[in-house]
């Protein structure tokens, strides 16, 4: 970095930084994309198991939580999975989709990495990784920022520094600092796709760290159809993750633990195998600890044949609306995403500029977008980089 003055500071080398620097670059723009980590991309890195679940096929504005769900339609809209796949492949990257629309690398994550890198080395970006912001300032239509000690200014400064989920791993709250100061309205941030804590009242279900079962889990009138995981602090998978950014604090959540079951399958049961255990009828349908756990929750014991109809469809109806009711989450520790953050309501839609601030971008997870689990994230970070690397 021998220059001091460039067209466009970008403040964070994460998915969306990385690209809307090598947009800004490849339209003959002198970009500097900074980061205090001293490699790029990290969260791309460990991302989907270090596989990458790099976009959804699915992505919908309807997949994203924001206090203005249309806010991200426009920029998902210019720039779509196919655009990111078109890149991947130039770049030769083999992929493949493995379910729910979600595609993940065959390979690496760091082919990823390595292929925005090279993107913005074709469009000249200066890089300084490795190096703190101290400060930010902004005099005169011009951005100062103070890296390791220097002085470089420009007259657009993005802000591409993430969320506050996994602080282990360099996340900061400085997007959301440096935007306050600038009076830019924050949404009320909290952990998102994290798992969820249980008190002593449901400690039976933490004893089944490791069972996992094909869910419906529902939060008012949002419910997904996926795979729950019982931990020792409580609920993880991803039924529970995705369910996790809409839940709020001392609600319950609605678990389906037999969401293909036809009605009255406990009496049917009871007709075909009346001798067998009602524990025993519930395993044919789930893992045999959940199975017990449930039947020792619902105190029905012995054989079914003995148990009344009454009986059979209250369980069924327990087991078709099973209250949970999570003290809390793991926390930005073991968050996916952030929700919350800086409020669309001061962002342009098509540039992600500040409306009252010419010159000052966010975008990724910084901003009050926040997708569902499954690469809806990612994709998020790619086109807000875009419709900001477009404009500056
Ligand atoms: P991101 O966090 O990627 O980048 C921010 C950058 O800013 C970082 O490089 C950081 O070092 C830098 N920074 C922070 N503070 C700074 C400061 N003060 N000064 C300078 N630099 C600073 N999503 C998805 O779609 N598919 C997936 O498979 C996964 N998997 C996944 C796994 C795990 C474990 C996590 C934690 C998250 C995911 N995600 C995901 C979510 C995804 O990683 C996330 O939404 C994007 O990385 C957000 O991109 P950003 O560029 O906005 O932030």
């Amino acid at each position: 970095m021998t220059d001091t003055n460039f067209d466009a500071i970008v403040l964070g080398a994460g998915a969306a930084g990385l690209m809307a620097a090598l947009t800004a670059g490849q339209r003959a723009r002198r970009v500097l994309l900074v980061d205090h980590a001293d490699e790029p991309g990290k969260k791309i890195l460990i991302s989907g198991g270090g596989r990458c679940n790099f976009t959804n096929i699915h992505t919908a504005a309807d997949r994203y939580i924001s206090e203005n769900q249309h806010f991200a339609r426009s920029a998902l809209a210019r720039y779509t999975p196919s655009d990111f796949l078109e890149m991947v492949n130039r770049h030769g990257i083999a992929w493949h989709e493995k379910t729910l629309g979600q595609l993940f690398c065959d390979h690496s994550a760091r082919q990823i990495v390595e292929m925005l890198i090279a993107e913005g080395r074709d469009g000249n970006v200066s890089f300084a990784f490795g190096r703190p912001v101290t400060a930010v300032e902004h005099a005169d239509g011009q951005f100062r920022v103070t890296i390791d000690g220097r002085d470089v200014t420009s007259s657009s400064l993005v802000l591409a520094t993430g969320g506050l989920s996994i602080p282990k791993m360099g996340a900061t709250g400085f997007a959301l600092d440096v935007a306050r100061r600038f009076g830019l309205p924050i949404v009320q941030t909290r952990p998102a796709l994290v798992p969820f804590t249980l008190g002593e009242e449901e400690a039976l279900f933490r004893s089944l760290s490791g069972v996992s079962a094909d869910v419906s889990a529902q939060w008012g009138k949002t419910a997904f159809r996926e795979a729950a995981l019982f931990t020792h602090k409580g609920l993880s998978g991803p039924a529970m993750l995705q369910i996790s950014s809409y839940w709020q604090h001392r609600t319950p959540i609605a678990v389906n633990f037999l969401p293909s079951a036809e009605s009255d399958w406990l009496l049917a049961e009871k007709r075909a195998r009346p001798r067998a255990a009602f524990r025993t009828a519930l395993s044919r349908r789930l893992p045999e600890r959940l199975a017990e756990a449930l039947a020792a929750r619902l105190e029905l014991d012995g054989e079914i044949g003995t148990l009344k109809d009454g009986q059979l469809r209250r369980a069924q109806e327990r087991l078709a609306h099973w209250a949970f009711h999570p003290n809390g989450t793991e926390g930005y520790a073991k968050a996916e995403v952030t929700a919350g953050g800086i409020s669309t309501k001061a962002l342009s839609q098509k540039t992600m500029g500040a409306s009252k601030v010419p010159g000052l971008y966010a975008i990724g997870e910084a901003v009050d977008v926040t997708g569902w689990l499954g690469g809806y994230n990612f994709q998020w970070a790619w086109a807000s980089g875009r419709a900001a690397g477009e404009a500056l």
